[in-house]
């Protein structure tokens, strides 16, 4: 077996810096249930589940056995130029457990990216109109379509597409229209209507509002529940299709299969990816019929929608629907959420902390009075943590907020191992005992 320092210099030379959003030095060598090995045979506790992609845990049997079964019977059939089981099982489970009981269809793609580009590009068409509204800190994808869809700081390097008109997202914690505001969800919407819809932006030139239900890559924010509700409200008003990007969040992460189920929301398009495949590349488009057949063609890659990725994800929604994940995610993560802020009774570090089930976010600030962002802090307290034995990354707007994204089968005795961590962390950050120079090879954000 390489050591890791043979890896990290291989790694190093070969693989391209654009592919890189590193914290520490990881090299997985197996993974099972929450647990992942590195080439050294050193145990870690999986807070992240490499960006909230596997939610039933690494290794499930019945996944195994899923993949291997389809593995035996053929590893490629095209879905774009012919037919499949595999994909008419998927999308036939996907129509029926996705809000709303109108005429739906699904489209399959590999990842979030080229689902919110295909959203993206049908929708105009679909609707005679040109333009979209998206919200500042989406992370909506990496291709150049889903790029100018998203507004994260990350991406301020590409200048997206100007028919995508920008509009803060409320933040609760931070609200964009100020601290004095008492409503940020209805300042957001009035925002949204009285100003950017009579000035630059006609309604009946919108075909669709794209929105996370929690903006995660942006900060773990989570909105006040008169935001969505809200919005839907807007877009029945306007004639404007709603798009839900439930990319991280969706999968029962939330507590619920879906996260606008928690809103009584019914999105006409849900974007799902990351988990769907739990780490096979899947991608799924769920939407209106007419949205979806807009036009023959119109989104067409070779290897989508293959029986591989379609069984991956049937087993992946046999077992979520199964196992009762999403009501393991709300408990066990309510859970979480208290030992988390437990933890800010005691760590002047964490400003905030936020979330539902396993979509958990905690914020760091140099000051809990200026809320300035404690980026460098948050980094070491990542670096820290692998150190100890915990997986997890830091996302925002500022790079401050610890991101908690474990798989959806964590137990609570495996809450309280982390927790023990992460306090172990934060507090030898805080008593300074990690340098700059240990974390500066790890750029983050
Ligand atoms: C909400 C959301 N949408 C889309 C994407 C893009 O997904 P992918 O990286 O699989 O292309 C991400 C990735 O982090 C995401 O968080």
């Amino acid at each position: 077996m390489p050591s890791l320092a043979e890896i990290s210099t291989r790694d190093a030379q070969l693989i391209s810096d654009a592919m890189r959003l590193r914290f520490y030095p990881l090299a997985v060598e197996r993974a099972q249930g929450c647990r992942v090995w590195d080439v050294e045979g050193r145990e870690y506790l999986d807070f992240a589940a490499g960006w909230a992609v596997v939610n039933i845990g690494y290794g499930h049997p019945h996944f195994k056995e899923a993949l291997l079964c389809q593995l035996e019977r053929s590893t490629f059939a095209s879905l774009i130029s012919g037919m499949h089981t595999p994909a008419l099982q998927l999308a036939e489970k996907l129509v029926a457990l996705t809000p709303g009981d109108f005429p739906k269809k699904v489209w399959f793609g590999f990842c979030g990216s080229d689902a919110n580009e295909t959203v993206g590009r049908l929708l105009p068409i679909a609707t005679g109109r040109r333009r979209l509204v998206s919200f500042i800190g989406a992370y909506h994808g990496s291709t150049a379509a889903s790029m100018a869809m998203s507004a994260h700081a990350a991406q301020s390097h590409f200048i997206g597409g100007g028919h995508v008109v920008k509009v803060p997202y409320p933040h609760p914690y931070r609200c964009p229209f100020g601290d004095e505001i008492h409503d940020c969800a209805q300042a957001t919407i009035r925002f949204l209507e009285d100003y950017i819809f009579k000035t630059i932006c006609p309604p009946d030139d919108v075909a669709g509002i794209i929105v996370e239900t929690i903006q995660s890559d942006g900060g773990d924010i989570v909105p006040p529940p008169t935001f969505l509700p809200m919005l839907a409200d807007l877009c029945q008003r306007y004639g404007i299709y709603l798009v839900v990007d439930d990319v991280k969040v969706g999968m029962g992460r939330t507590g619920r299969m879906f996260s606008p189920e928690h809103f009584g929301v019914i999105p006409d398009v849900l974007v799902l990816g990351k988990a769907l495949g739990n780490g096979i590349p899947l991608s799924a488009v769920v939407a209106r019929k007419e949205i979806l057949d807009a036009g023959t063609g119109l989104a067409i890659f070779t290897t989508a929608g293959n029986p591989l990725s379609c069984a991956a994800g049937l087993a992946t929604l046999e077992v979520i629907e199964q196992e009762k994940l999403p009501e393991n995610a709300a408990q066990v993560g309510t859970y979480l959420h208290q030992r988390l802020c437990a933890l800010q009774e005691r760590h002047p570090l964490i400003g905030d902390v936020r979330g539902m089930g396993f979509m958990q976010g905690v914020e760091l600030v140099c000051d809990r009075q200026t809320k300035a962002p404690a980026a460098r802090q948050a980094a070491k307290v990542v670096y820290r943590a692998f150190e100890l034995g915990l997986l997890l990354f830091y996302v925002g707007m500022f790079s401050n907020v610890l991101e908690i994204t474990p798989p959806l089968t964590l137990s609570k005795a495996e809450v309280d191992e982390g927790i023990a961590i992460l306090d172990q962390a934060l507090t030898d950050v805080e008593m300074g005992r990690v340098s700059d120079e240990t974390i500066a090879p790890y750029a983050g954000w």
